[in-house]
């Protein structure tokens, strides 16, 4: 007989957004009358920019042409996308990336899972706690987190990086030491970012004990203070270190279309191996790269018109957020996130826990959001609000929370 992957066996319950969704459907099954808004899952619902639109256009009209057509993409990403990232995500801020460092993919979700592949099993992780809940998931899967204790909801070899308010959501260097950490700023989901001073630290920190830093910067549109660093590469030393995660859709809403990159400088090295040789093996076996309309609208995204309809894009998630924010300060929430992040982070009222809290905004309010013990042990007390529906909608929301 065959077998499973019993690592599988041993995920308790189901993804968190897939266990938010059937709560939400088995709701309104029961009150089909109610008009439910969702902040739950950070997905975005602004329509894609008019000049990404166009690039999108232009590339299917070149599909229909003997020379326009193209078939399988480079397994790494197309030159004109690498080049166009490396001149406006990295040189423009002084990082010395090369194109051929940069590798496109079609989401940050699956490289953050992914990536774990070319290490061994014998790593041991360190993460933020609340966090992303695919960077714990992902090494379940893989076998390398030990035994699962249900009472505290963690695993017995993951390091735990708590991040609350008593630390103000910034992780201590563990005192067990990692060998991979697994850092994501601005947070999700608590919508707190760091200062390049603090991530300096961690660089240094991870050079000096041998350890990688995979560094989810998927939400780096959102920075609006100026000594937040939109890359780990900002930080001296970064590029012995760390991997940079990077995504379109928060920053440009490809949540549907699908286009990510993944940074791995060559100077990261075990030994004498340089991962981001391992990685382009691992992407050439396993990939078959971005098809050749998206990468092109991702190349639009940069284009002068492309950056103005963006900056636009994202200046109304902000709106939203700060509506978000000062509704529920108003309404008496303690409340963190928000200026640097499309994602607002509250304190549960004290008789509430995070899921109690779920299904009483659900019941009362109609609002979904997403409870902060699923992202882990640390969020338990909390809950997340997404910046990413529409103006209206958030509103709404709000102003129905507040008259709980
Ligand atoms: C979230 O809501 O945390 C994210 O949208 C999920 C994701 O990016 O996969």
């Amino acid at each position: 007989m065959f077998k499973v992957n019993d690592n599988y066996l041993k995920l308790p319950g189901s993804y968190l957004f897939s266990t938010i969704a059937k709560k939400v459907n088995a709701f309104t099954a029961a009150n089909p009358q109610a008009e439910i808004i969702r902040l739950g899952i950070g997905d975005v619902t602004q329509p894609i920019a008019p000049a990404v639109i166009e690039a999108l256009h232009k590339a299917v009209d070149e599909q229909s042409t003997t020379e326009g057509f193209k078939g399988y993409a480079p397994d790494l990403g197309y030159a004109f996308l690498r080049e166009t990232i490396a001149k406006n995500d990295y040189e423009a801020y002084g990082c010395d990336i090369a194109a051929d460092e940069i590798f496109v993919s079609d989401g940050a979700k699956s490289d953050s899972a992914n990536i774990q592949e070319i290490f061994s099993l014998d790593n041991k992780i360190a993460v933020c706690d609340p966090v992303y809940p695919v960077y714990v998931d992902s090494n379940v899967m893989a076998g390398r987190t030990g035994t699962y204790d249900p009472k505290s909801e963690t695993w017995s070899d993951v390091i735990y990086m708590p991040c609350t308010a008593e630390n103000n959501f910034c992780p201590e260097l563990p005192k067990e030491t990692p060998d991979i950490i697994y850092l994501c700023f601005p947070n999700n989901p608590t919508g707190e970012a760091i200062t390049k001073e603090q991530l300096q630290v961690w660089v240094d920190y991870a050079n000096k004990a041998g350890a990688v830093i995979i560094y989810d910067a998927a939400y780096k549109a959102y920075i609006t203070e100026k000594d937040i660093p939109v890359s780990i590469y900002q930080c001296e030393g970064a590029k012995t270190c760390a991997i940079e995660l990077c995504s379109f859709s928060k920053t440009a809403g490809f949540t549907g279309l699908r286009l990510a990159y993944t940074v791995i400088p060559k100077e990261l090295k075990c030994g004498d191996v340089q991962l981001h040789a391992l990685w382009a093996r691992r992407h050439g076996t396993k990939y078959n790269g971005a098809p050749y309309i998206i990468q092109r609208a991702g190349e639009a995204v940069y284009s002068e018109a492309g950056k103005a309809q963006i900056a636009e894009q994202i200046a109304y998630y902000h709106k939203n957020a700060s509506y978000i924010f000062n509704g529920l300060k108003e309404a008496g929430y303690t409340v963190a996130g928000g200026v640097n992040s499309p994602y607002v982070w509250l304190k549960t009222p004290e008789q509430m826990n995070s899921w109690e809290f779920f299904d009483y905004l659900l019941e009362k309010a109609n609002v979904v959001g997403t409870p902060g013990s699923g992202f882990g042990p640390s969020g338990e007390g909390y809950f997340r609000l997404t910046a990413f529906g529409t103006y209206e909608n958030t509103v709404k929301a709000i102003d129905r929370i507040k008259k709980l």
